[in-house]
């Protein structure tokens, strides 16, 4: 049997370790990704850690007849779908580039899944399709979807809709969405990361882009929320835990009939705070951060954590690695980086 795995958005932060993850549980992972977010350089990095050469294909998942190229050159076995744009706050500056890119991706690579008979996918969602949990801070996956806060949320949302009706359409496919949380940390090698895009959005790469002093300062925003010590909290999930619920994913889908689209949280089951998670990186990396507090940043959601137990029930998957590991690995990913400069 085939074990090609398609893994769209393969050269991104998720995608990359998610390759790593593949490989080493005997699936031949093909990255589609067309580096308009990525940075080429993880190819070697994910041929250093894996010493293989890397299945990857330049193309567009937009570009149907490109996508449709690539199916035909492989019988692959599942998808993991993770290419999209995910960046908040770019995207309720540019809405119609997010639907376009992240709804038409998507539905692309249904189409040729229907195409080419490949039955088994799973898709990249995103705890955002929560939104502000009404009075809720631990959500599971019975938890009513809210209205996300964001047109990067709403692609999520909506994508889950194309999902769920394609598969009233087409009962034989196999298809679930996992919900991550907030996705941190590296693999241990250092060798891979999240590369830094522009300035970083997401809290833990300003932190080390701070530490190293690609960043002046931190500012976090907010003091004045309704939680323990004020600041934001989060359900932080280290990327290679997030990886491996991706495997367990497609062992799942390959050993099971499904009557339904499965919808799985991927989180940790923890909140942490900001505060809290600054406090982690400077205790563990024996580094004194830069910071201060700022103004609220609109949108933010005050706490939202996972309750990860379905992830355990059905896929036997629970997240192993620490926020100390977690601020570590994102630690030397940094160092490392900012050498390959
Ligand atoms: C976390 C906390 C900020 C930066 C995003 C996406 C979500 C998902 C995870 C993909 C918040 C605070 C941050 C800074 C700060 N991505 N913060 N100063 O917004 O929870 O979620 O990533 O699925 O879709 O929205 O993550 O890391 O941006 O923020 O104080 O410079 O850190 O206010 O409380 P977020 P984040």
């Amino acid at each position: 049997m085939s074990r090609f795995v398609l893994v769209t958005g393969g050269a991104g932060y998720i995608g990359s370790h998610t390759f790593i993850s593949l490989l080493e549980n005997g699936f031949t992972p093909v990255i589609v990704d067309d580096f308009r977010n990525a940075d080429e350089r993880v190819l070697n990095g994910l041929q250093q850690i894996s010493g293989k050469s890397i299945l990857c294909e330049k193309v567009d998942v937009c570009n149907a007849s490109s996508l449709a190229i690539v199916f035909q050159k492989y019988s692959f076995t599942g998808v993991i779908h993770f290419a999209a744009h995910k960046a908040v706050g770019e995207s309720v500056a540019k809405p119609l580039d997010y639907y376009q890119n992240n709804l038409l991706g998507l539905i692309n690579v249904l189409k040729c899944m229907l195409q080419f008979g490949v039955k088994q996918f799973v898709f990249s969602s995103s705890c955002t399709v929560y939104g502000e949990p009404q009075g809720l801070h631990e959500v599971d996956e019975n938890t009513p979807k809210s209205f996300p806060n964001s047109p990067y949320g709403y692609t999520k949302w909506m994508g889950e809709q194309i999902i769920e009706d394609t598969f009233r359409a087409n009962p034989e496919l196999k298809l679930m969405s996992l919900r991550y949380f907030n996705p941190v940390g590296a693999h241990a090698s250092g060798l891979i990361g999240e590369f830094p895009i522009g300035k970083p959005n997401n809290l833990l790469p300003y932190i080390t882009s701070t530490a190293i002093g690609r960043q002046a300062k931190l500012t976090v925003f907010g003091n004045d929320y309704a939680t323990p010590d004020g600041t934001c909290i989060r359900d932080y999930i280290h990327v290679m835990d997030l990886a491996d619920a991706h495997v367990k994913a497609l062992q799942f889908l390959q050993e099971n009939e499904l009557s339904a689209v499965e919808i799985i949280n991927i989180g940790t089951g923890k909140g942490s705070s900001v505060l809290e998670i600054i406090a982690a990186f400077e205790t563990n990396c024996e580094m004194k951060l830069n910071w201060e507090f700022g103004p609220r940043r609109p949108g933010d959601v005050t706490e939202i954590y996972a309750n990860a137990s379905k992830a355990e029930k059905v896929l036997g998957w629970k997240a192993k690695h620490t926020i100390a590991d977690a601020v570590k690995d994102a630690w030397r990913w940094e160092k490392y980086y900012e050498c390959l400069s």
